[in-house]
């Protein structure tokens, strides 16, 4: 009856432990804030054992973004060192300052001066995955739309009105917000039709599209980009994350031997109190 009743403990105990796991990994990383016009954030997965996407998001934040945000709590070297990027090239590379040494913060290239010209001064992007969500970023990035009411003339559906002009714009191409005919659903699910048979549709704006022909790289091309920037936001954030989740499954690994060693042990003592 005893051993019984541990083993029922033991058995709760280890489903416990694997709820745990599977909780903090799913539902509590996934924290996309609310990206207002756009509907639900697009969803992201980061790869943060991806270094050849992180080394790619890199390239693109130092070439588009470092100008107005910096990454001021990262240094230079520690992002050559794990990204895997050999410090010469790195230094050689992406480094535009050449008074910067490996030791040195990220603080930006930007002017004192430089809230004026926005209205907002660029903020820093060191954490901005962490408090944002990466859901968020990713999805920002995506919905810039052409608004000529605006001081840029563009606009963004997670982010409307925002100070940040579309950088982007001529590897995106020009995104506009168009209507298009859909089908109406009918309360079982399926699409309505006329007496005909013809589907009825409706019609329906604010879809983004690119006019054809004005940006550099493709839907999917430009989609990956902003992945890889997004990935490169993400490791900034918590630059030690792919070590911690690699070490965290050894932990619960150990615990799971060491649990069952300790449990046999147990049994093994309890022997001499049966007698
Ligand atoms: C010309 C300057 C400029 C450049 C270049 C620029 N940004 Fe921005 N960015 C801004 C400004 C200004 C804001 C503040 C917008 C606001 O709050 O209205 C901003 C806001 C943001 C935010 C929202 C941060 C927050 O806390 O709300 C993100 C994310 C962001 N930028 C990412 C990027 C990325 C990624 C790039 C490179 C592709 C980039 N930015 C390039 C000026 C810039």
């Amino acid at each position: 009856m005893m051993l019984r009743l541990i083993n029922l403990k033991f058995f709760v105990f280890v489903i416990f432990f694997i709820l745990i796991l599977v909780c903090s990994n799913k539902t509590f990383a996934a924290e996309g804030g609310p990206c207002k016009d756009y509907g639900e954030c697009d969803k992201f997965k980061y790869s943060l054992n991806d270094l050849e996407s992180l080394q790619r998001g890199a390239s693109t934040y130092i070439n588009y973004c470092y100008g107005c945000h910096s990454l001021q709590y990262s240094r230079w070297g520690r992002v050559a060192k794990d990204l895997e990027i050999p410090e010469d090239i790195f230094f050689e590379n992406l480094v535009f300052d050449k008074s910067i040494k490996p030791g040195d913060l990220m603080t930006g290239a930007m002017p004192e001066d430089a809230a004026n010209w926005f209205g907002v001064t660029p903020p820093d992007l060191t954490l901005v995955s962490r408090y944002k969500g990466d859901d968020w970023i990713y999805t920002y990035l995506r919905a810039y739309y052409e608004d000529s009411s605006k001081q840029y003339g563009v606009n963004n559906l997670v982010y409307p009105g925002t100070a940040m002009p579309n950088v982007l714009l001529s590897l995106q191409g020009n995104q506009k917000l168009v209507c298009k005919d859909i089908p109406e659903i009918a309360s079982n699910g399926g699409e309505k039709r006329d007496e005909s048979g013809k589907t009825i549709t409706k019609e329906k704006c604010g879809f983004l599209e690119v006019e054809e022909g004005t940006g550099q790289l493709s839907k999917e091309e430009f989609d990956s980009l902003i992945y890889d920037l997004t990935n490169f936001l993400v490791y900034i954030g918590e630059p030690s994350k792919a070590t911690r989740e690699r070490i965290g499954w050894y932990v619960v690994f150990y615990f799971l031997i060491f649990t069952a060693l300790s449990s046999l042990l147990y049994r093994e003592y309890h022997k001499d109190y049966n007698k």
